[in-house]
């Protein structure tokens, strides 16, 4: 059975044009005017757009299904408009052999969304000694990551980096010196001596970057930086980019969206990690996503069951909820033209990710059918009550953003319609 996307205007690489969208088989059948199918899914006034993909989700599973469930997440992943997400490995346990990898693929496979696991660099994301990635790898990994934690050993990343490039994967860094962020729960400055609360200083993100950049130039292996959050990091990042080393990186929503400000409220909603920063880096992030210093938005949704997130500043864990909302926060708060948004969203991750030919568009006959409609002018309010995530660790309540995802269709079919949840896969 076919379906129509109806009188939208289609947004990739490739420009933008008023096209309806047929859908057939898993597979864009048709692109251009007056296209008819067996369903019609209304596009008016909306963008069509390659479906987003996620280069930082945390699922949860295996391990703490309280706060998330695979199938839960893939849930919240398409209300966001994403098609695809790629799973972090500091789950329970960690994602750092054949087995793991295995599991998390299994169960991801029913869900609404496709989900790609990424692999710990070292063995329990210890930073001790490296995981077989040669293995994981084999089952389809791209990027490894011992997210949640930096690798400290300078020697260890530089034996990881040579055997990643080795095996043709991406190296994810979690940019943070654990002696320097050791025992903070937010950013060191002016708030955090205002509040009493102990912090992190931007440095603690800036050398590893820094450190990183170094090695990636010695031994010629490409570094992505995960949710880059200060001023330094990505100026660093644009000179090491401009000087030809392969580097990418991505800035997670929150980081263009929250400063340090927030954590006044000593609501642990607001504690995440790297932590929020003053007004000047988060200003620092848009530019770097304006100008392709930073390559890709990423939500970082860090899912926690409100027994744990419900507890004093300094005792709850960091993290905060993102998929759900990444598109609208984008578009509201970027002051960027939507074809950047959506670029930020989709093929520019989906490059990073590796998944360029089957997400992140181009629109065109015989590609896979992983798409988003979205209206970029509806206006509505946050409310962390209506979320298909497990948890409710949202900081937006409240908020009043632009931008809504519609219809989210993945591998052909109509996961997402009208908002409402409704397919699963076979
Ligand atoms: O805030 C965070 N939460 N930062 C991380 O690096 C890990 C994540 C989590 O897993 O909750």
């Amino acid at each position: 059975m076919s379906a129509v996307l109806k009188g939208g205007l289609v947004v990739d690489q490739n420009g933008e044009r008023a096209a309806d969208v047929v859908v057939d088989g898993g597979r864009i059948a048709a692109v251009g005017p007056d296209l008819s199918g067996d369903v019609v899914l209304d596009a008016a006034g909306c963008v069509v757009a390659p479906g987003f993909v996620d280069l930082h989700t945390h699922l949860r599973q295996p391990g703490a299904e309280e706060a998330e469930t695979i199938e839960t997440g893939s849930w919240a992943a398409v209300r966001g408009g994403f098609s695809a997400v790629v799973a972090m490995p500091n789950t329970s346990p960690p994602i750092d052999c054949a087995a793991v990898v295995q599991e998390v693929l299994a169960l991801g496979r029913p869900g609404p969304c496709d989900v790609y696991a990424s692999g710990a660099i070292t063995v329990g994301r210890k930073g001790e000694r490296l995981a077989p990635m040669a293995e994981m790898a084999a089952l389809g990994v791209r990027l490894f990551t011992d997210d949640g934690n930096g690798v400290q050993d300078a020697g260890l990343m530089r034996r990881a980096m040579e055997y990643a490039a080795g095996l043709g994967v991406l190296l994810a860094q979690h940019c943070e010196v654990d002696s320097l962020a050791a025992g903070g729960h937010m950013h060191e400055g002016e708030w955090s001596s205002r509040l009493g609360i102990p912090g992190v200083p931007a440095e603690a993100e800036e050398l590893m970057v820094m450190r990183d950049i170094a090695l990636s130039r010695f031994t010629g292996a490409p570094v992505h930086f995960q949710h880059l959050s200060t001023r330094g990091a990505i100026a660093m990042v644009r000179a090491a980019r401009g000087a030809g080393l392969p580097i990418t990186a991505e800035a997670a929503t929150h980081h263009f969206t929250l400063t340090d400000e927030a954590c006044a409220s000593y609501d642990p909603v607001f504690k995440v990690n790297p932590p929020l920063r003053p007004d000047d880096d988060r200003a620092a992030v848009c530019d770097g996503l304006a100008d392709g210093a930073v390559d890709a938005i990423a939500t970082d949704h860090a899912p926690h069951a409100p027994e744990a997130k419900d507890a004093p500043f300094d005792e709850a864990p960091p993290g905060m909820l993102g998929l759900e909302t990444a598109l609208a926060l984008a578009l509201t708060e970027l002051d960027l033209p939507v074809a950047q948004v959506v670029g930020l969203l989709s093929w520019r991750p989906a490059a990073i990710a590796g998944l360029q030919g089957i997400h992140g568009g181009p629109i065109a006959p015989g590609a896979p059918a992983n798409l988003c409609v979205f209206d970029p002018h509806e206006t509505w309010t946050v409310d962390p009550a209506d979320s298909a995530s497990r948890s409710r660790n949202n900081p937006y309540a409240g908020r009043r953003v632009r931008g809504r995802v519609r219809h989210t269709i993945v591998g052909g079919k109509a996961v997402l319609i009208d908002q409402e949840m409704r397919e699963l896969r076979p």
